[in-house]
């Protein structure tokens, strides 16, 4: 194609998406077809909503669906809205969003460890599914030769959403019970209130005899003392809040809930894009996944166990927390402070596929080896966002362990091909742990590495007929008193 050709071709598409032309287009529909609405989830079982959150999460997302932003908006062309597009393809932007057409594109990965991959709805992405969320300066060719490619914004790897229902109960109740505490303070004017909740440490308030809160003392959440699960800052008090930015930011979907009903916010021609009913059935797709797993501790898995608590891991890793109740409610709309009004269905986390164990005092063990706390990762780790401020910039929440096996790369970004790349790349309020782990014997750390390797995500066909086996790479190297390491198979 001669590059005039090309040229008219792309402003011809600019401007048929400016009208609504996509809006019909006779012989094609939409990709979402029957549209699910609120009431349809309020009568549905847990399994039927489960299905059809199964199916929007699969859907390849078309302009007749709304996919995409519609002509950009000069005052603001980096929020979801009005965005352009790359090199005025019409469709794609890739550097801010617009990046896929479909949830699965990113979640699919369930493991990179084992031979063959194992593939799957729902699973973690490799670094070329990475978002870069509102790059404002990107210097790929270094043009001030600091041998750093310049990137301001943020660059971040998709995890896998397995196990998010016991998650998201988890901070539910953490929610809830600092919310009480606030109250106490309020009540007991003049008195420093310690914020512990399920043993993690928020740090501490205090009241005047007003009613106003000094929450300066507050740790590793926002001052409103709602916990935030979700993302790898700790932005998202459950997996809706999330899901209605990502339809917004990935594919231009914007939902009702966000503009409104009728409401052609984006001018794209496509109203209704994404209705409330959606969202509840991705919400209960979302909160009945599968659980990840953990493999017998044996071996020098054990030694490891012990290192890993020793080290000062486990103070941020948590093992495992602790909810009073095995119902995840599902509210609409959402009071971040106040988790259970609104309800419109109850998942029940100890049916599968969740499968959350019982814990013998009315709830479930979440095993997500994480606090849901945010902590200063140091400078090394940061990120260089326009719109954070340093110290949020070097703030994370807690990556959560389970499946990590399974999970590479690792951290935020996938900067981290190995996961003694991702301890060792720890700083700030990890240095110590850090530190700890880099003066191990080898031996020792091989043990630490074996009892990381324990924790697995769900894989449907394993041990089954035409199952998965472990990969190679994950031999344990045992040191023998040569110091020549030989290898011996996992498990
Ligand atoms: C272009 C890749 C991509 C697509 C498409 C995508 N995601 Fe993600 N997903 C990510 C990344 C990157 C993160 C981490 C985001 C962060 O930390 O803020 C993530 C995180 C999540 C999380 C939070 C998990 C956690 O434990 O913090 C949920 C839930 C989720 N995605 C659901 C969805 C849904 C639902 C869709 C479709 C509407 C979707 N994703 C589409 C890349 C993607
Ligand atoms: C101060 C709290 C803290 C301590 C202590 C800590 N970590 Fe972490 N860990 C984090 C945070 C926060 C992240 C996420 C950082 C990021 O995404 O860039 C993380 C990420 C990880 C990851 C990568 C997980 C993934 O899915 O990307 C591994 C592996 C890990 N930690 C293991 C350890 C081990 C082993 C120790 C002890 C030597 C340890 N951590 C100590 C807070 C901590």
């Amino acid at each position: 194609m001669n590059r005039k050709f090309s040229t008219i071709l792309a402003m011809a598409v600019a401007t048929s998406i400016c009208g609504s032309a996509f809006a019909q287009q006779p012989g094609e529909t939409g990709a979402l077809g029957e549209r699910v609405e609120q009431i349809d989830v309020i009568s549905m079982t847990v399994s039927e909503a489960a299905d059809e959150g199964l199916r929007i999460f699969t859907t390849p997302f078309n302009k007749l669906d709304g996919y995409g932003d519609g002509p950009i908006n000069p005052a603001d062309t980096t929020t979801p809205g009005g965005r352009p597009t790359l090199q005025g393809n019409g469709t794609l932007l890739r550097v801010n969003g617009l990046d896929a057409q479909a949830c699965f594109e990113c979640h699919t990965l369930v493991s990179n460890a084992t031979v063959p991959a194992t593939l799957g709805i729902g699973g973690a992405g490799g670094t070329n599914s990475n978002a870069m969320f509102q790059p404002v300066a990107m210097d790929p060719g270094d043009g001030d030769l600091d041998g750093i490619a310049g990137f301001t914004g943020r660059f971040i790897n998709p995890p896998f959403v397995f196990g998010v229902g016991g998650v998201e109960l988890v901070g539910l109740e953490m929610t809830a019970d600092l919310q009480t505490l606030k109250q106490q303070a309020i009540d007991n004017p003049f008195t420093t209130v310690v914020l512990e909740t399920k043993g993690v440490n928020f740090g501490v308030i205090q009241a005047d005899g007003l009613g106003n809160v000094d929450t300066s003392g507050v740790l590793g959440i926002e001052h409103d003392l709602v916990v935030r699960p979700f993302g790898r800052k700790g932005e998202f008090p459950t997996t809706r809040d999330f899901d209605v930015g990502a339809m917004q930011f990935h594919f231009g979907m914007q939902s009702t809930e966000s503009v409104g009903v009728d409401n052609d916010a984006d001018g794209d021609g496509v109203v209704n894009e994404i209705t409330v009913g959606e969202l509840s059935s991705l919400s209960v797709f979302l909160s009945t996944l599968a659980r990840p797993v953990q493999a017998r501790v044996e071996g020098n898995a054990v030694a490891g166990e012990g290192l890993f608590s020793s080290m000062g891991c486990a103070d941020c890793h948590i093992p495992t927390l602790q909810t009073d109740s095995q119902l995840l409610p599902l509210r609409f709309p959402q009071v971040a402070t106040d988790p259970w009004q609104n309800v419109y269905k109850y998942v029940d986390l100890t049916k599968k596929p969740a499968g959350f164990d019982p814990n013998g005092n009315g709830g479930v063990k979440v095993p997500m080896f994480s606090d849901l706390k945010r902590h200063d990762m140091g400078p090394d780790l940061a990120e260089d966002f326009g719109l954070a401020t340093e110290q949020q910039n070097r703030e994370f929440i807690t990556a959560k362990l389970w499946g990590v096996v399974d999970s590479g790369p690792w951290l935020h970004d996938g900067r981290a091909l190995t996961i003694s790349d991702a301890i060792l790349l720890h700083g700030g309020e990890a240095q110590s742990a850090r530190d700890a782990f880099e003066d191990l014997t080898d031996a020792e750390r091989i043990a630490v590495l074996d009892f990381l390797r324990t924790l697995q995500t769900p894989k449907p066909n394993q041990g089954g007929g035409g199952g998965v086996r472990p990969h190679p790479r994950l031999q344990s190297a045992e040191v023998t008193d040569t110091g020549v390491h030989t290898i011996s198979r996992r498990d």
